[in-house]
């Protein structure tokens, strides 16, 4: 098998424990339920599903929920090298622009993201997905807050 079939069976196998994290989700607000399934440089997945809550605004996404419980399991020094994203609902849900600048404190830039897209499924390097991700990089120390 070569580099390029293995790493198509990968994506593949995330994107079944995706949509196998979407079943957990608890969506009664939207009704859509995604899941997401994150593959770590240590070679665990860690999965995640959406969460909403009543109060709209605090409903947590699938790939964050994943990636929360990544750091929690493993720490702060993990790397996502792949991740996959699935919903239930037929529907495109490439991962939400919050989404994506939380996995970019994690993600490595070439990592491949596979996602549901109007035509399909897509996948693409997270460099792609997200080019100018905020970092905060200060020129002089900040003014000591006391
Ligand atoms: N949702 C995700 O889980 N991931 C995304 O990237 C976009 C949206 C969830 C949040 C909410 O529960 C539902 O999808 C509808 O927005």
């Amino acid at each position: 098998m070569n580099d390029r079939s293995s790493s198509k069976t990968m994506l593949e196998d995330l994107l079944e424990q995706a949509r196998q994290a979407a079943l957990h989700s608890y969506s009664p607000y939207s009704g859509f339920r995604v899941g997401a399934a994150l593959r770590l440089t240590n070679g665990a997945v860690v999965t995640g599903t959406n969460v909403e809550n009543v109060s709209y605004g605090l409903t947590i996404c699938a790939e964050r929920s994943a990636l929360v419980r990544a750091v929690s399991q493993f720490g702060p020094e993990i790397r996502v090298e792949a991740v996959a994203v699935a919903n239930l609902n037929q529907a495109p849900s490439p991962p939400c622009g919050a989404c994506r600048q939380v996995l970019a404190e994690f993600i490595l830039p070439d990592a491949q993201v596979l996602f549901p897209s109007e035509d399909g499924m897509r996948a693409m390097p997270f460099s792609e997905l997200l080019p100018l991700a905020f970092e905060m990089k200060l020129k002089t120390m900040p003014e000591s807050q006391e």
